[in-house]
């Protein structure tokens, strides 16, 4: 298949690459933006390990084709910390050991900041929905909710 320019921001910095088509948005920042804080898990859009926002919306990157993100405004993991500080979900997740392994860890902390965003102060069943898209092997979940509920009262 013939390659395509496609132009589009990451984290603020500006990105022009030739790439197929169909590539996935996943594969593009992890191999050839080496962003690799996203992640991959079950590939099939069922984990959310590989979750990124564009355009101010989260999205599997395992299942866009990068041709879609032409002109888009990306915001991988690696965007969120302004410099040495961490954002408060972020601070929240190692406070309250939020991460083990590590493999969902962005897509949490993506997850969440998206759930924050949208609602500054959730309750518990708003949290867990917020996360429902995102599979932890790990943690049983527990601290993972609790980080979010830590991050919300820092806000405050
Ligand atoms: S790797 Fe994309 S949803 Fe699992
Ligand atoms: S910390 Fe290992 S999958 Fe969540």
């Amino acid at each position: 298949m013939k390659k395509i320019r496609v132009q589009f921001s990451v984290n603020g910095q500006a990105q022009t690459l030739e790439l197929h088509p169909l590539e996935r948005l996943l594969d593009v920042l992890r191999e050839q933006l080496h962003l690799t804080g996203t992640k991959e898990g079950c590939g099939e859009g069922e984990c959310g390990a590989c979750s990124v926002v564009v355009n101010g919306r989260i999205v599997n990157s395992c299942l866009v084709p990068v041709a879609q993100v032409e002109g888009a405004t990306i915001k991988t993991i690696e965007g969120v910390a302004s410099g040495e500080q961490l954002h408060a979900v972020q601070q929240a997740f190692i406070e309250c050991g939020g991460a083990q392994c590590g493999i969902c860890t962005p897509g949490m902390v993506m997850a969440a900041m998206d759930l924050l965003e949208r609602n500054p102060n959730p309750g518990d069943a708003d949290i867990r929905n917020g996360l429902a898209g995102n599979l932890c092997r790990c943690t049983g979940y527990m601290k993972i909710f609790e980080s979010v509920v830590r991050a919300c009262q820092k806000q405050v």
